[in-house]
């Protein structure tokens, strides 16, 4: 086994932070995989305590791909929509690197999931503009050019008919307003038809939890760019957190 050709990925969720060891060959997992409630109005520090618990039962000493619900530019966390705001500013590849004691790459959760899709699964082989969606906690987006991601779109942040596409359409809001399948998907499409109207994907991948169930909502989808659920679904995230640490700018 080429020590190299595996990596661990990280995707910290509003619910939960899930992790395993990636065959970056592939894809797919190598192992079991893990998980633990994330305390995301903790601490930083009580955050990064629950990484290194979770990361700890992975066997082995690779890399680790970190994928977190923020806007992150150069391995620093510059948002926090749905953690604790003292994360703003804090040098997150940096801390996970210390306390991890390997190497962490740091990147947007949507962008994670962006690049296992387009790497592996429903976008592989895509070019022109393809759009990932996250439909969790809040709705993350990653844009590729002609494969080449255009990194922290946030989109989900985007006013459609004055509010945001994620309080609209994100899988929270479903649970959370006891939607029905139908409803959600009216919302869905609000906010698919404002970003086919301002970026003209070539694909839409929609992925996340709630994609899980396809049947009780794709035939109701209406969308002018083709819309495909991403193969990898929740996964994505980790299996993406794991890519990114081959990534140049990843600090090993
Ligand atoms: C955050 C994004 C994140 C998305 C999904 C949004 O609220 O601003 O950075 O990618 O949620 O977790």
């Amino acid at each position: 086994m080429n020590a190299s050709s595996f990596a661990i990925g990280v995707d910290v969720g509003g619910s939960s932070i899930k992790c395993g060891l990636v065959d970056l060959q592939t894809g797919e997992f190598a192992g079991e995989r893990y998980s633990t409630p994330t305390p995301a109005q903790d601490s930083t520090a009580t955050l990064l305590a629950a990484i290194a618990t979770v990361v700890a039962d992975v066997p082995g000493n690779h890399a680790i791909g970190l994928a977190f619900p923020s806007v992150i530019v150069r391995g620093t966390v510059r948002t926090a929509a749905h953690l604790n705001k003292a994360w703003i500013g804090q040098p997150l590849a940096k801390l996970a690197t210390e306390h991890l004691r390997r190497p962490v790459y740091a990147i947007n959760d949507a962008d994670a999931a962006g690049l296992a899709e387009l790497r592996y699964g429903a976008a592989r082989g895509v070019s022109g503009t393809v759009l990932l969606l996250t439909l969790g906690t809040g709705i993350g987006s990653a844009l590729f050019i002609d494969g080449r991601l255009v990194p922290n779109t946030e989109l989900g942040h985007l006013q459609v008919s004055g509010r945001e596409a994620e309080v609209r359409a994100s899988g929270r809001t479903k649970v959370d307003q006891k939607m029905s399948w139908d409803e959600w998907t009216e919302q869905l499409n609000m906010v698919l038809r404002e970003l086919h109207a301002l970026l003209w994907p070539d694909l839409i991948v929609l992925c996340g939890g709630i994609t899980e169930e396809p049947g009780k909502f794709l035939d109701k989808l209406r969308c002018e760019s083709p819309v495909r659920i991403g193969a990898l679904r929740a996964q994505a995230g980790i299996v993406g957190a794991a890519f990114a640490t081959t990534l140049a700018g990843n600090p090993a």
